[in-house]
């Protein structure tokens, strides 16, 4: 979707946060039947990180986005929303309002999305909705999961792949436009790839529970067809890209950064084959951090300022998938301009 825009989002600054505690493939390999030599070769994964039982989410989140507001030299106070992109949170009713307390934005409405590891791009792509329309002013956008409280650390198709972190973003309505066009889908057909689904305990469906016992049940562990879903990435993110890309009119070569959610290094590669983009192009941090769902596309964008990769007038992709299923493409054209 190519955007007419009122005003400008600017991308003014990123920051992310990872816990201390490292997991090796080794020492998952301790936990279940697993090597190191099978997570490296089918994910690219060396180590994930792990947020100790005292620390929630909220910590995690708050320190990435105190980093972007340092970075963005702003007050928390300056922020008129808080987007808060989790498929973790510690309340079902959202998270983004204990976030909005613990970094003390008082002026800031908040809200979650939940859209696993989609969940971090559809938030900027809805901010720069309200950055366009004139509505905010300074939007902060945080992808935060902590899988590892979901996961079956007996599953080991499943307890390899992911690790806990938070990135975030403060987009800005500015003169100049970075964010060009995206493109958003969702195949709900196919969501039973990949969930957290609820059950409820047996009693609650019998006969029973019709005539009197209130319904319980509890959240099942992450559940993942990996099969099913690498062939879904690498069959869709590409048509995603080279949509978002032909109504832009931008051809790949002329690309900088082709950044993706970090399932799998596999995926990675394939899809930027089908492009023809070439390696040197494409980010990846999967080795240290595994699958961080939502927060792995901030934390690697917020790699590539910290190393200065990222330079004036450079074309950002920026695609994610993950459950839902759900997928999508952002293209950003970055102005280094100053913030105002
Ligand atoms: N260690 C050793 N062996 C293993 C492991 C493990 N950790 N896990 C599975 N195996 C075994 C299987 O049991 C199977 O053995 P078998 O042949 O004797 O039956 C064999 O390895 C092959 O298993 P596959 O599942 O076919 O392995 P595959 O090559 O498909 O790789 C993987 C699995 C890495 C999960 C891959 O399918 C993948 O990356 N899928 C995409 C996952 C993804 O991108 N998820 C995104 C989620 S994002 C979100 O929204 C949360």
């Amino acid at each position: 979707m190519k955007l007419s825009t009122l005003a400008g989002s600017h991308i003014v600054a990123t920051g992310s946060a990872v816990p201390d505690i490292k997991i090796s493939n080794e020492i998952l390999s301790r936990i279940v039947d697993t090597s190191d030599t099978w997570i490296s070769t089918r994910t690219g994964i060396k180590e994930r990180r792990l947020l100790p039982k005292h620390k929630s989410i909220i910590d995690l989140a708050a320190d990435a986005a105190n980093e972007a507001l340092d970075n963005a030299l702003l007050s928390p106070s300056d922020i008129d929303l808080i987007i808060l992109a989790t498929s973790s949170q510690n309340d079902l009713f959202g998270s983004a309002s204990q976030l909005q307390a613990a970094i003390k934005a008082k002026n800031a409405m908040g809200f979650d999305i939940t859209a696993a590891c989609s969940g971090f791009l559809i938030g900027l792509i809805t901010a720069s909705q309200f950055i366009q329309t004139g509505s905010y002013k300074n939007i902060l956008i945080v992808g935060a999961d902590i899988l590892s409280r979901w996961v079956d650390w007996s599953d080991r198709s499943t307890c390899i792949l992911f690790g806990d972190g938070a990135g975030a973003a403060i987009i800005q309505n500015t003169q100049k436009n970075d964010i060009l066009g995206f493109h958003l889908n969702t195949n709900g057909a196919e969501a039973k790839q990949l969930s957290i689904s609820y059950q409820y305990s047996p009693e609650a469906t019998s006969s029973s529970y019709r005539q009197q016992s209130p319904p319980s049940g509890r959240y099942n562990y992450l559940r993942m067809n990996g099969k099913e879903v690498y062939k879904f990435a690498v069959s869709n993110v590409p048509k995603s890209i080279k949509k978002s890309l032909n109504e832009l009119q931008i051809s790949t070569d002329d690309i900088s950064w082709l950044l993706l959610h970090q399932a799998n290094q596999r995926i990675l590669e394939a899809v930027a084959d089908k492009l023809s983009i070439p390696t040197e192009k494409v980010v990846s941090n999967i080795a240290q951090y595994g699958n961080t769902s939502a927060a792995s596309i901030p934390i690697a964008l917020n790699e590539c300022f910290e190393k200065g990769k990222i330079c004036n007038g450079d074309i950002i992709v920026i695609a994610g998938f993950g459950a839902g299923l759900t997928w999508g493409t952002l293209v950003v054209q970055w102005n280094a301009i100053e913030s105002n």
